[in-house]
């Protein structure tokens, strides 16, 4: 029987999270959840990645059709463009915690009906898959959190967020010490040409920011179970109204 609203569930990922689980038993659960309709079209659940303990944790959007086939997040074009941007910014990929708002892949066939085209997920289904989010945050503890993008930025801050506004600058929030916010390695992707070395500069620029901050010395790791703090646990749930949404293009 499908748990949910119809059942006395929450209607989201909270119904298949078991109390008190590791971290890797999480992932084994996260496999089998039915929290939205997401896991109908795609290939697997891809969960987050990287040491228990990591200090940083990055959070993006979603798995694109690379992620979805390999099961593993940010392993296609972003990813790369993320692994050569920490690099350059003296972050070490291995000792981070990589992860994703959401953890279906949400598609739909081009014209030619042979292509998957990466769709925005929208404020319901964030908001049906941030339990696992909040659940990896509460194992692994992050020092520092990086938002990548409008969906992870409005997931962790608010509907008010704005990665215009927001990046490369530390924010305080209820999840971790730190929290910096920059766009989406696939916005400089799809940059065009004659500023595309510049977007990738800048990106590099705010994770050189974390970079820094970690290397300041330790921050304490304080999350607090904040069901009542999250943009999420509000009654009128946050919408999320920017163009992402409605933006289709390859992640
Ligand atoms: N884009 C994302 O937001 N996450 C991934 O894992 C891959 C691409
Ligand atoms: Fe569950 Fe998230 Fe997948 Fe929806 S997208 S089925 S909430 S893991």
């Amino acid at each position: 029987m499908e748990r949910g609203h119809a059942n006395g569930g929450t209607g989201s990922a909270a119904d298949f999270i078991p109390p008190n689980a590791s971290l890797t038993a999480l992932r084994k659960a996260a496999a089998t959840c039915r929290g939205c309709h997401l896991y109908k079209n795609a290939t697997q659940t891809v969960f987050g990645e990287g040491p228990r303990h990591a200090r940083v944790m990055f959070v993006g959007e979603q798995p694109g059709d690379a992620e979805d086939k390999a099961g593993h997040p940010f392993v296609g074009a972003s990813g790369k463009l993320l692994d050569r941007a920490m690099e350059a910014a003296g972050l070490e990929r291995d000792d981070a915690y990589v992860t994703n708002a959401v953890k279906h892949f949400k598609w739909a066939k081009d014209a030619t009906g042979k292509r998957r085209i990466h769709k925005s997920p929208n404020r319901g289904e964030v908001r049906a898959c941030v339990p696992w989010l909040e659940a990896e945050i509460a194992r692994v503890q992050p020092e520092i959190i990086v938002a990548l993008g409008a969906t992870a930025g409005k997931a962790l801050i608010g509907p008010s967020f704005s990665v215009t506004k927001q990046r490369g600058i530390e924010q305080k929030t209820a999840w971790a010490p730190s929290l910096v916010a920059t766009i989406h390695p696939s916005a400089v992707l799809r940059a065009p040409r004659p500023i595309r070395e510049r977007e990738e500069r800048a990106f590099i620029a705010d994770l050189a920011k974390v970079a820094r901050l970690l290397a300041h010395g330790k921050r304490e790791r304080t999350h607090r179970r904040s069901d009542k703090l999250l943009p999420w646990s509000a009654t009128e749930a946050p919408s999320l109204t920017s163009s992402a949404q409605t933006r289709s293009s390859r992640r």
